[in-house]
């Protein structure tokens, strides 16, 4: 189920600006990617790409190659509506659909993709939600709205909604920065019995979390304003946060930019 992602040279812009540049690199199944850098980097341009969201921007576009499991998913006969269903992606701030019950929220993407019968979609928002790690705290008002959770309950909502399509690939841009200590942690366990099943990628500005939930970690960094955003290395996140190659990469570990 889970898949390797391959990115190869892969430059992405907003009109004639190009935000990020050159980037190759690897995300390994069943393990969790983190992408940490200064603000404007591109770490939330370049993960858009990967699941061909970037060019949903008017004037953005992408060249390069990003490939899953080998297959390249800017190929010409490949659907970009089915490549974000296998590529599901979570957001910084909460985005439960405010009027629709949990229950829908949960089941939105499954009546898109033909699934109608109520005995399979009571039973794939049962095991969405349990897999979300939510299910013991709602499964008593389902049928109430999405919006009357809280932050961290609306951000593990979010996730149900992300995993019931089945994706391979997790795609998570900072999705704790919107949420308390307790909500975060609960989300930082949640990826890490996620990653048993799929490959996860997040972006964070929070290096404690970088470091408690990834096994990689990617550094980006730019050289000025204005200057794309660059891979300056990526590596086991125990050698990344220890001894990392560039000084640069110990410099913002450490706190000394960004
Ligand atoms: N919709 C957009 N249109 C035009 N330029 C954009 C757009 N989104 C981002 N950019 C530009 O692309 C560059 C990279 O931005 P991006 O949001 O990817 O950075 P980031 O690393 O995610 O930053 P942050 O840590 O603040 O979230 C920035 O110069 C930004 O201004
Ligand atoms: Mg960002």
């Amino acid at each position: 189920m889970t898949k390797r992602i391959e990115v190869a040279g892969l430059n992405a812009y907003y009109g004639s600006h190009k935000a990020v540049e050159d980037i190759s690199m690897t995300m390994e199944p069943r393990s969790v990617t983190a992408f940490i850098g200064p603000s404007g980097c591109g770490k939330s341009t370049f993960i858009r790409t990967l699941n061909r969201m970037h060019e949903l921007i008017p004037g953005a576009s992408v060249d390069g190659s990003v490939a899953l499991d080998g297959q390249d998913l800017y190929g010409s006969d490949i659907d970009p509506v089915a490549v974000r269903r296998t590529v599901g992606m979570v957001f910084q701030r909460p985005n439960p659909f405010p009027t629709m019950s949990i229950y829908d929220n949960v089941a939105a993407g499954l009546k898109l993709a033909g699934i109608k019968r109520k005995g399979d979609l009571d039973a794939i928002v049962e095991r969405s939600l349990r897999g979300a790690n939510l299910w013991t705290e709602v499964k008593d008002r389902l049928n109430k709205p999405g919006a009357g959770l809280s932050g961290g309950q609306q951000q593990r909502l979010c996730i149900a909604r992300a995993i019931a399509v089945e994706p391979q690939v997790l795609l998570m841009d900072e999705p704790c920065s919107a949420l308390d200590p307790i909500s975060t942690l609960a989300i930082e366990d949640l990826i890490a019995l996620l990653k048993e099943r799929y490959t996860i990628v997040i972006v964070t500005h929070n290096m404690q979390q970088a470091a408690r939930v990834s096994d990689k970690t990617a550094f980006f960094n730019l050289a000025g304003p204005g200057q794309p955003g660059k891979l300056v290395e990526i590596g086991d996140t125990e050698t990344i946060f220890s001894a990392p190659t560039e000084e640069s990469t110990a410099d913002y570990i450490a706190g000394r930019f960004g």
